[in-house]
């Protein structure tokens, strides 16, 4: 891919610029202080169901190494890090007692961030529920959704004025689809219309928690991040657009038509038939709470071809370590789809990255790839902002290489290269170039 070039400088003088991870990808001390077991503890333990055979036990020891990340991250010169919070971690059975040994965690890394004038964006939920949670059905139970609500107005009411931003779920998609449809993750289940239902009790739950984390004190921005895609068909014929009509529907309208339009897209729920979600007067309205921000998760397109076997994507850039098309226009197109479409609020780029085969050589990671990825995906969202797409802000994902859910520690998104045997950090050169862009837009 050629270089694109594009400056700090060229974006707002408070655009926010940072990294992402989440807790169960890098924190490890998944028993430590008085944790409770996630789903992902659970689901690592199944054979098979993690490509390395890897678990999230050790990771990258964030739990005990933070203050060297959140040094790194001051090195780095970002204004804001995105992080999660491991709900059995605060809450170790999902519901009753709190764990003040594990608030305590959360609470000496926002003292971390503060000391370094770094912004907390923290999300309530990436993917890791409380086991005992799971025990009582998890998000097929609706009465999780209610204690979700509770964890996150408590979570607000001890940190509301120490985080600058709250998301309440990260890619309730992927939770949905891959967690209950296909089974690539925790809690491991393949069927379509509990995935379905599923999907909708987490809306669900997003709305309860803003009602929540609205009535508790603090002055956090509350929103929620979604991933997001624009779907392409493969050829002109009328199947194929059908199919990325049918994609574009129950993966971006599934989640955003209930939040700004108080509905289920028709298209979707006439595909779903007999699969679609049990909804009860009055879900609407509570999923429909008005958002501070919209987190929008951006990797790749939906390339849908109905032949049989699929029309590969083009990908005239290349694709990454996950097989991923590099396809950097797709972001503009999405997020310009968008706004014709909603009355959205501020939008934040909350995760974009590329996974690479890095390794350490003679000290340094060479990923010249990655720089010119996130080169490109700028260039790209500049544009979109260019055309009036009021974006506030971009977090590179990952600032480590942590733990990749069903692909174990095998794919590297880290900007840092983690060095799992002795958790040795090193700056990868698209680090180092991240750095000098963010201290070259320093006004
Ligand atoms: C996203 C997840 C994140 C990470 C990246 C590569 O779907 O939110 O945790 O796995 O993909």
């Amino acid at each position: 891919m050629k270089p694109i070039s594009v400056s700090a400088r060229q974006f707002p003088g408070d655009f926010v610029w940072g990294t992402a991870t989440s807790a169960f990808q890098i924190e490890g001390a998944s028993s430590a202080d008085g944790k409770g077991p996630s789903i992902w503890d659970s689901f690592c333990t199944r054979p098979g169901a993690i490509k390395d055979g890897s678990d999230g036990k050790v990771a990258c020891d964030h739990y005990h190494r933070y203050r060297e990340d959140v040094d790194l991250l001051s090195d780095l010169n970002v204004d804001a890090y995105r992080f999660s919070m491991a709900w059995p971690r605060v809450q170790p059975c999902g519901k009753g007692a709190w764990n003040e040994a594990g608030f305590g965690f959360y609470d000496r890394l926002l003292d971390a961030l503060a000391e370094k004038r770094i912004d907390a964006h923290m999300t309530l939920y990436h993917w890791d529920l409380p086991q005992a949670l799971q025990d009582e059905g998890g998000w097929l139970n609706r009465d999780t959704a209610h204690r979700f609500a509770d964890y996150a107005y408590e979570v607000k009411r001890r940190f509301g004025d120490r985080i600058a931003a709250i998301a309440t779920h990260n890619e309730p998609w992927c939770t949905a689809n891959l967690g209950y449809g296909n089974a690539q993750f925790a809690p491991g289940v393949a069927d379509l219309k509990q995935s379905v239902q599923v999907s909708h009790h987490l809306l669900v739950s997003h709305g309860l928690a803003m009602q929540a984390m609205r009535a508790a004190p603090g002055s956090a921005r509350l929103g929620i991040v979604l991933n997001q895609w624009t779907a392409d068909p493969a050829t002109d014929s009328e199947a194929d657009r059908a199919l990325a009509e049918w994609e574009y529907a129950r993966s971006v309208q599934w989640f955003m038509d209930p939040i700004f339009k108080k509905r289920y897209p028709e298209l979707a729920l006439q595909g779903y038939g007999a699969d679609a979600p049990q909804v009860q007067a009055g879900d609407f309205d509570i999923i429909a709470q008005p958002l501070d921000f919209l987190g929008c998760n951006y990797y790749f397109r939906a390339w849908c071809s109905a032949e049989d076997p699929p029309r590969p994507a083009p990908a005239p850039l290349g694709t990454t370590d996950m097989d991923w098309e590099i396809y950097p226009e797709g972001l503009p197109e999405l997020l310009l789809k968008l706004k014709a479409e909603y009355p959205l609020p501020p939008l934040y780029i909350t995760e974009n990255g590329m996974a690479r085969a890095d390794a350490v050589e003679n000290g340094s990671v060479r990923d010249p790839e990655r720089i010119a990825f996130v080169q490109a995906h700028l260039a790209a969202l500049h544009r979109a902002m260019c055309e009036g797409v009021d974006v506030r802000g971009y977090f590179l994902w990952s600032l480590l290489d942590n733990f990749e859910w069903n692909s174990g520690y095998a794919k590297r998104f880290g900007i840092v290269h983690v060095d799992y045997q002795t958790q040795r950090r090193t700056l990868k050169d698209s680090a180092r170039w991240y750095r000098d862009f963010l201290a070259h837009g320093a006004r």
